[in-house]
């Protein structure tokens, strides 16, 4: 059975873990207060390290000003991280944008590879809301996800699952992208600071 270690708790962990579940993964959640993921169903329940060494793939949902302090703790050598997180302040938005503690030509995603030379990171779910992250409903549209990373094997296998999400996804390249990815997270949570609307996507139109 194809296996994911999910580290987090929150809104985004557990909406992948019942994503990946519906398209059948063994999923174990790593949390520092099992007490958290009572309610979760379908889903192993253990320690960070134990849900990083359950599987060749982690997602990382973590507080943004702690992920490198958490993937630091964990073994990641030679592994996919899907990277959701945000570099999120704990300053107040001003005037609905969302402070980021990174500088502006960097970014949270770029701060982990450096950290992590051997893990493979991915950059992806982090510029929508966790209610949209599994099968997003726009009526027919099929929204972009934008991803990035330096391992082309892990950016397929990221897309893989996107599309088992029903995602179209958009692979702007490599880790270095991640700061405009990032940047996205501001702009989709724009509307929502300003005028209490929070169900959008992003859809990247070609031609
Ligand atoms: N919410 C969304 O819709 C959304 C959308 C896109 C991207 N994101 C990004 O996804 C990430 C997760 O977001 P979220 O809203 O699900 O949760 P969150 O409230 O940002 O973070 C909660 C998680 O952070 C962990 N955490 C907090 N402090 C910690 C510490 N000192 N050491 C270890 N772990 C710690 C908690 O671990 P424990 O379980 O151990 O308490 C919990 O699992 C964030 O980076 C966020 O910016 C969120």
């Amino acid at each position: 059975m194809k296996k994911v270690g999910i580290i987090g708790s929150g809104a985004v962990a557990k909406a992948l873990a019942k994503g990946f579940v519906a398209i059948g993964y063994e999923v174990k959640m790593g949390t520092r207060d099992k007490n958290k993921l009572a309610d979760i169903q379908n889903v192993i329940v253990g320690s960070i390290a134990e849900a990083a060494d359950f599987a060749d793939i982690i997602v990382l949902a973590v507080k943004g000003t702690v992920a490198s302090e958490v993937l630091k703790q964990i073994h990641t050598e030679n592994k996919i991280v899907i990277d959701t997180t945000n570099p999120i302040d704990d300053k107040p938005p001003i005037n609905g944008v969302l402070q980021y503690f990174t500088d502006k030509n960097s970014s949270l995603g770029e701060i982990l590879q450096k950290e992590n030379p051997n893990t493979h990171i991915v950059k992806a779910f982090n510029s929508v809301g966790s209610a949209f992250m599994v099968n997003p409903d726009f009526e027919g549209i099929k929204p972009t996800m934008f991803i990035c990373g330096n391992s082309e094997g892990a950016k397929a296998k990221v897309t893989e699952i996107l599309t088992a999400f029903n995602w179209e996804t958009e692979d702007v390249g490599k880790i270095e992208s991640a700061g405009p990815i990032e940047a996205l997270c501001q702009l989709w949570c724009l509307p929502g600071f300003l005028n209490n609307q929070w169900s959008q996507a992003f859809k990247f139109l070609k031609k």
